[in-house]
Order: C-alpha cells, then structure tokens, then sequence
C-alpha cells in the first residue's frame, strides 16, 4: 500500500501524525514532507487512519 501525498493541499494540521508519526513526517512548519509514503506490511490500517483523518483530503490511499 501507498500513500498519495498532495502537499499543494496540506495545510499543517498534523492530525496524520497524530495517529502514527512514523509514517508521516512533517517539515520543521507541520507541513507534511513531500514525496509518497510507501507502507509497511502491518501498517496498513494504521497508515490508513492516519490518511483518513486529514480535513484537507491530502492523503490518498492507493491499495495496489
Ligand atoms: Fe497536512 Fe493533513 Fe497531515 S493538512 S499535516 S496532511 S493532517
């Protein structure tokens, strides 16, 4: 699994990294690093809560 970062929509609300700080790093402001998030087996679902709970919608998931 993969996440889709659209960092033109992130507006540093750190709630992805909230939920698992390991998989999504944010720059020294909050806002999410550039660049896709490839997911560990087992993280899946954590990775996943973490996506969904951006108000922005900057993190799609992408179940390949
Ligand atoms: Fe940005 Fe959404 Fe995370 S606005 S810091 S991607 S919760």
């Amino acid at each position: 699994m993969r996440i889709i970062v659209q960092n033109a929509k992130c507006q540093g609300h750190a709630r992805c990294a909230a939920h698992a700080p390991h998989i999504f790093k944010l720059d020294d402001a909050g806002y999410i690093l550039a660049g896709n998030i490839e997911v560990a087996e087992g993280e899946e679902l954590t990775a996943s809560r973490g996506a969904r709970s951006c108000p922005e919608r900057a993190l799609k998931l992408d179940r390949q």
